[in-house]
């Protein structure tokens, strides 16, 4: 483990660190910058507190970390269609990321990393769930391990953005672009994490449809199995957002799950995604 400068502090064994004493809104030093993206490496996902950051600030921020994905699905904040809006409103049900997966691994590119700022929270609830699919990838045996590198997934956003999907009908106004669903991507089980070179488990219960070549009867007992392993609570913690609170995660590395016990309030968060690469 490397040594930092910046005051950070683990969130847990498995995953997340939480980032003290940095002041977003303005330019970082380059020095910041990079222990920021070695801590993000580190530990998955880091945390900020404490950062009411103006769309213009979240975007340079960002920019710091690579070029903005610009999300096809989630509609965006007015003027700046670089952050996504990921709102529930008081009379409605649906939130938006309500069970474990990793953001756009139905892109053949995912997306390294997503941004999300916390800009209006219930008093209690909406907390987001974060996993170490390294740790999850770790504790599999070896034989099974063994399996799965010889293994690639087909993901999808059809049955999750597309026109028949459970989004499109409590999230209007929320989500669109329905039409635009029509992308699959085939990744391997296991990525070497493109800049730690660790091996990391890529599958996830929203996206992942089936394995390749096999059907999706065939491919759900070792896809369930696999989701059971992962959901497992040492390999997760648990974030706590208050109002200007920052979450950076790595996609490739993480899961996230936003719960949705909060119904009768409102919860709005402004999301920046980072184009990430084609995973090997
Ligand atoms: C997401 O899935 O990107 C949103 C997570 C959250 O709202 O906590």
């Amino acid at each position: 483990m490397r040594n930092f400068r910046l005051d950070i502090r683990p969130s847990s064994p498995a995953v997340g660190a939480e980032i003290l004493g940095v002041d977003l809104s303005g330019p970082l030093s380059t020095e910041e910058t990079s222990e920021i993206r070695e801590a993000l490496k580190e530990y998955g996902v880091i945390f900020f507190r404490d950062q009411e950051l103006t769309p213009e600030q979240h975007i340079a921020f960002a920019e710091r970390f690579g070029p903005i994905n610009i999300n096809r699905f989630f509609q965006s904040v007015s003027g700046h269609p670089q952050i996504a809006e990921v709102r529930k409103e008081l009379d409605q049900t649906t939130n938006i990321g309500g069970s474990w997966h990793t953001d756009h691994s139905y892109d053949e590119a995912p997306a390294l990393g997503s941004i999300l700022l916390a800009r209006d929270v219930p008093e209690h609830g909406g907390d987001t769930m974060f996993a170490s699919m390294h740790r999850a990838y770790e504790a599999l045996s070896d034989g099974l391990k063994r399996t799965l590198e010889n293994l690639r997934a087909v993901h999808s956003s059809r049955h999750v953005f597309g026109a028949a999907a459970r989004y499109a009908k409590d999230t209007a106004g929320r989500i669109g672009n329905a039409e635009l669903a029509t992308q699959d991507a085939v990744h391997p089980v296991v990525i070497r994490h493109p800049e730690t070179g660790r091996k990391t488990l890529y599958v996830n219960a929203a996206f992942t449809i089936r394995f390749e070549d096999w059907t999706e009867k065939e491919s759900k007992p070792l896809l369930d199995y696999l989701y059971a392993h992962a959901a497992q609570p040492q390999f997760h913690m648990r974030f706590r957002w208050r109002k200007g609170s920052i979450a950076f995660w790595d996609n490739r590395a993480t899961w996230h799950f936003a719960i949705n016990d909060y119904h009768g309030e409102r919860r709005l968060m402004h999301r920046i995604t980072l184009e990430g690469v084609p995973l090997a």
